[in-house]
Order: structure tokens, then C-alpha cells, then sequence
């Protein structure tokens, strides 16, 4: 019989999207409903797949290195994780925006390639856009959540951050002055599962589409 294909998936609203999307192909894990429990492996014995949850930074690292055959995260994450795993498919759900936001005093130092300090969770995705796209000289400060504060106790004139909404934006006087890409949640893949597994992973592939 086939060896187990192991899934990581990044916790929290993305991992519950998934499970939804893999009961509509009849793939169901039980066990990873009950909201109490505090177990991290999740097992369906009879169609041989195991499913983790994991922080989404750590998705692709799972991945990576095999501990995973497949992945369920941002691109954001997969963006600024770099990691060597093949993108598969876009699951189309956990549509935002990578933007550049800021007050729009601070527009002026966008268009004026001024050197800036940017706030952000994603240091990687900043420095590229910054550096190969714009072509301009910036300070990065790494901030690990609410990096809208930045601009607004003057840590920073900028952040390179997520909008979905926009609300977090608006109620904090703040706006999108650039878009630097748009975001959904991806499935990656392994490269050597993605040779051993072949037709196991195209056929996962082909039936998510058929209900995407
Ligand atoms: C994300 C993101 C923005 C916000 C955008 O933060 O970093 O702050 O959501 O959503 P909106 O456009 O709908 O307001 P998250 O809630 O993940 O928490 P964090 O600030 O700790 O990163």
C-alpha cells in the first residue's frame, strides 16, 4: 500500500479554508475538528494522509526538507521564506494585498526615491521591492505584528505590510500609497515527493481544481 503523504498546514483561518476545500473531495480528518484538543497530528487512516499544523513561516521549512510532502500557505510567507519548493497551484482564498501604506504626507518620499525607514514583518519582500523594483535606498526595521504602529509613533515613514480590508488602514489614518503584489493562499510542494509521488499529488491537484 502507499506510504502516508504528510500535509503541513499554516494554523489559523487558512488551515480551516483548507479542510473545508479538501472535504468537498472527500478527503475528512475528524480528529483535527475538535477545537480542544491540543494534539498536532492528525491522521485518515484509510486514504494514508497525515495533516500538521504548523506557524506559516514554518510551512515551507517543512517542506523543504521533506517533513512535510505538502504545504498550505500564504504567498506572503512563501515570498519571504524562500524556500526550494515548487508552487502548485493558488487556492484562490486568503485574497490581500502586499501594499506599501503609510501616511500620505509620506508619498513624497516614495516618488522622490528619499531614503526611508520601512517597518515590516516581511524584511525580505520590503528589501526586494525596494531595491529591485524601485531602485531606492531604504532602512528596514523588522516588526513581528501591529506594524501599523510604526509610522504612527514615528518608527518608521513607511511599512511594507498585508491589506485586506483596508479597516486596520482607515482607522489608523493611514493609507496604501503602493501595491507591491497580490496575495492567496498556495500550495507547495516538495520537489523529490513531487517525483516519488507523481501521480498521487497531480491527482490531489486535478480534483482541488475541479472545485476551486
Ligand atoms: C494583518 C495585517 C494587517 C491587517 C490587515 O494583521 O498585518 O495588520 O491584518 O487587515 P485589514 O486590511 O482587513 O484591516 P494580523 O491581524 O494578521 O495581525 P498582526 O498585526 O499581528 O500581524
Amino acid at each position: 500500500m502507499d506510504r502516508y503523504l504528510t500535509f503541513a498546514l499554516g494554523k489559523g483561518r487558512l488551515a480551516n479554508k483548507t479542510m473545508e476545500l479538501f472535504e468537498k473531495i472527500g478527503i475528512t480528518c475528524e480528529e483535527m475538528k475538535d477545537k480542544n484538543s491540543r494534539k498536532l497530528i492528525f491522521v485518515n487512516e484509510e486514504l494514508k494522509l497525515r495533516f500538521f499544523l504548523a506557524k506559516g513561516p514554518d510551512v515551507p521549512t517543512y517542506v523543504e526538507y521533506g517533513a512535510a510532502d505538502i504545504g498550505v500557505v500564504g504567498k506572503d510567507t512563501i515570498m519571504e521564506e524562500n524556500r526550494n519548493v515548487y508552487e502548485v497551484l493558488d487556492l484562490g482564498y486568503g485574497k490581500c494585498r502586499m501594499c506599501v501604506c503609510g501616511p500620505e504626507s509620506a508619498r513624497k518620499l516614495l516618488e522622490h526615491h528619499e531614503r526611508i525607514r520601512v517597518a515590516s514583518k516581511y524584511p525580505v519582500i520590503a528589501k526586494d521591492y525596494f531595491a529591485n523594483k524601485k531602485h531606492q535606498t531604504i532602512d528596514i526595521i523588522k516588526l513581528n505584528g501591529s506594524v501599523e504602529l510604526g509610522p504612527l509613533v514615528e518608527l518608521s515613514d513607511v511599512i511594507v505590510d498585508i491589506v485586506e480590508t483596508g479597516s486596520t488602514l482607515r482607522e489608523n489614518g493611514l493609507e496604501v500609497l503602493e501595491e507591491v503584489c497580490p496575495l492567496s493562499a498556495r500550495m507547495i510542494v516538495n520537489p523529490v515527493s513531487m517525483q516519488m509521488e507523481t501521480a498521487r499529488i497531480k491527482d490531489l491537484v486535478e480534483r482541488i481544481k475541479t472545485v476551486l
